[in-house]
Formats: structure tokens, C-alpha cells, sequence
């Protein structure tokens, strides 16, 4: 069984695909625990299904490699064989992810290397392209360049709104999440499990 840490920094749709796929006792993954930078609004999803949640705020902290350090250190607690960033919305300290990748994935509203950051919705709209995507990648150091683990093309319609555009996405994102934890989970997709730990 696959141990999964999720952090979100909102209002946490994918994360609860997440636990909703493992309520299946046949799914090979279990949720054990839900980070954030904040008091997130996605915490809900985890107290209805009883799963902790911590949170690690950066105001608290001196500079953002004590604050990765601390949240690193909430992970860590909980030996996962895999961290699922979920619209976490900060950018981790190149020690965090060296200590979790590759086993650290992030979903993202765009078919990467196209429109990457925090901002990628808008940014496929004001660029006036006729499709988008979703993706699911291991996160590296950069900003959503990691290697890719699965994609998936969204047309754009005319008159679409940015949260128009962005609810057709989260159902897209939240399956290949689901597929790619299975994958994962199965040995279909190979990360380097355990290998870090
Ligand atoms: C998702 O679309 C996720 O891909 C995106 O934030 C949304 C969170 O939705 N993440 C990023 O843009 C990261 N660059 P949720 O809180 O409802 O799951």
C-alpha cells in the first residue's frame, strides 16, 4: 500500500478525488496525511474522511529555507512513499525537493512545457490558443519543468471564462492524479520508490 502525504494551498478538488478513489479497498493507495502553507480550505475534505492535516505557514518562518525545512520536517513524520502537490501554490526550496524527489508529483491546469506557473489557466486564455491540457509531472527544481508523467489535451471554447476553462480542466487533472498514483503505485510508472529513504 502506497503512503501519500498531500499539500494544497485551496480548496483541495483533486485531493479529494484522492480520497475518494481510496476509499476503494481494492485502490492501492492511502491518503495518511494533508499539508498546507494555510488554513486551507481543502482541509474539509480531510477531516470528513478522518485524515490529519497540518499546516506550515511561511510568515512564520525567518526566510523560505526554514520554512521548506519545517515542512519538510511535518513529511517526513509520516514516511510516505510519495508527496502529491495538489495546488500547492508555493514554490519548494531546492532541498526539499532534492530531499523528496522523485518521489514529489505536482498536477497542473496546462499540457506542460506549455504555460507553466501559477497563473496557467489564464495565461492559455490571454495567449488566445485554441487548446490547453493538464498535466501530471515529478516536480523538479524549476517551475513546472519536471519530467512528465501523463497529459492530456482541453479544447478551448469561444466565450470560456478563466473558471469556466479551469472546471472542464480539474475533472481531466484529477483522473490522470488518480491513474499516475495507480500507476505509480503499481510499478507501471517508476519513480525510485523507497530509493531515497
Ligand atoms: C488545480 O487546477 C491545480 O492543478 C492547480 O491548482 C488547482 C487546485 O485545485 N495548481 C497549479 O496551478 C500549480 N501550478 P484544487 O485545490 O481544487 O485541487
Amino acid at each position: 500500500m502506497l503512503s501519500i502525504v498531500v499539500l494544497i494551498s485551496g480548496g483541495g478538488s483533486n485531493l479529494r478525488a484522492l480520497l475518494d478513489a481510496a476509499q476503494d479497498a481494492e485502490f492501492p493507495a492511502r491518503v495518511v496525511v494533508v499539508g498546507a502553507d494555510r488554513d486551507a480550505e481543502g482541509f474539509e475534505h480531510a477531516e470528513e474522511f478522518g485524515v490529519p492535516t497540518f499546516s506550515v505557514a511561511m510568515s512564520n518562518f525567518a526566510d523560505r529555507d526554514a520554512w521548506g525545512d519545517a515542512l519538510l520536517e511535518q513529511v517526513r513524520l509520516w514516511q510516505p512513499d510519495l508527496v502529491v502537490l495538489s495546488g500547492f501554490m508555493k514554490l519548494l526550496p531546492p532541498r526539499v525537493v532534492a530531499a523528496l524527489s522523485p518521489n514529489l508529483i505536482n498536477t497542473h491546469p496546462a499540457y506542460l512545457p506549455e504555460f507553466p506557473g501559477a497563473h496557467a489557466v489564464r495565461d492559455a486564455m490571454q495567449a488566445g490558443v485554441t487548446e490547453t491540457g493538464a498535466s501530471v509531472i515529478i516536480v523538479d527544481n524549476g517551475v513546472d519543468t519536471g519530467p512528465i508523467i501523463s497529459q492530456e489535451r482541453i479544447p478551448i471554447h469561444p466565450g470560456d471564462t478563466e473558471e469556466h476553462l479551469h472546471e472542464r480542466i480539474k475533472p481531466v487533472e484529477r483522473r490522470l492524479l488518480i491513474q499516475a498514483v495507480l500507476d505509480i503505485a503499481n510499478g507501471v510508472v517508476e519513480l525510485g520508490l523507497h530509493s531515497r529513504r
